[in-house]
């Protein structure tokens, strides 16, 4: 089994991510954090990966606003920092640390979590919690993207289709695995010319499974509060405006 948590994770899983990430949900994301970030001056960013959604968070900082990307694994760093070398000059800093280690300049206006919380057991997240929470402006959001699913479910082989690049056309068969109170994925990436398979990749890793209304328990402790009628795909969370006496 492979840990995709850590500074190693994602080696074989890398290379295909941007290949294979469902279009739809790239686009649902992208449309959410618009609506909720405009005009911020800072934001964190934790487990960036490619950068896939880091470049629509840096549209929405101030003129002087600044974005810090937190990426543990190096392949994935390699990713995320080609993409944003191809920006004009993005106030963007990538940080190695992780979750609860990264240290950034405080406050900031948001802190982004999308698909990533899988990384996290619950231990983990709370400490991200009482780590990035108390460090936000009054008045912060706490963003995830929707968690499916949100309880420990098998499930059965399904082909996901990715993108066609040139000549070759990639995609995967993901299957689960409930386990303790966990999953273990098991993904198969693909890679196709016209009828011949070419070559295949298989990684399985553990998933932490967390509901909506775990995470607001732990948020709601945290002094936050959920965002009513959050956009789609998206889950935020409102730091309380006041300082809690
Ligand atoms: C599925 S990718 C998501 C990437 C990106 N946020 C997106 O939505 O496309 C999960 C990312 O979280 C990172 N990650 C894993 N464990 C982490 C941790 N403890 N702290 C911060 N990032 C972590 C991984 O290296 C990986 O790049």
């Amino acid at each position: 089994m492979t840990d995709l948590s850590g500074k190693d994770g994602y080696a074989v899983n890398a290379q295909y991510y941007d290949l294979i990430f469902p279009a739809e949900q790239r686009d649902r994301i992208t449309t959410g954090l618009r609506a909720l970030l405009p005009g911020s001056n800072r934001i964190v960013e934790i487990g960036s990966g490619t950068g896939l959604f880091t470049a629509v968070l840096v549209e929405q900082l101030s003129d002087d606003g600044e974005l810090f990307a937190v990426e543990p694994s190096a392949v994935m760093r390699a990713a995320l920092a080609t993409r944003l070398s191809g920006l004009d000059n993005p106030p963007v800093t990538i940080l190695p640390e992780d979750a609860i280690t990264a240290q950034v300049p405080e406050p900031f206006d948001a802190v982004v979590m999308l698909h990533m919380l899988t990384h996290l057991t619950g231990t983990d997240r709370n400490a991200a919690w009482r780590h990035w929470v108390p460090r936000l402006r009054p008045g912060g959001l706490v963003i995830t993207d929707e968690q499916f699913p949100q309880e420990p479910t098998d499930i059965p082989p399904s082909v996901i289709l990715g993108r066609t690049l040139g000549r070759r056309r990639y995609d995967t068969v993901s299957q689960a695995r409930t386990e303790g109170d966990g999953m273990v994925w098991t993904v198969t990436y693909r890679v196709h010319e016209e009828d011949a398979l070419v070559t295949q990749d298989q990684v399985s890793f553990p998933s932490v499974v967390v509901s909506h209304a775990t995470i607001d328990t732990e948020l709601r402790a945290a002094d936050c509060q959920p965002v009513p009628d959050a956009p789609e795909g998206i889950w935020a969370w409102r730091k309380s405006d006041t300082n809690p006496t």
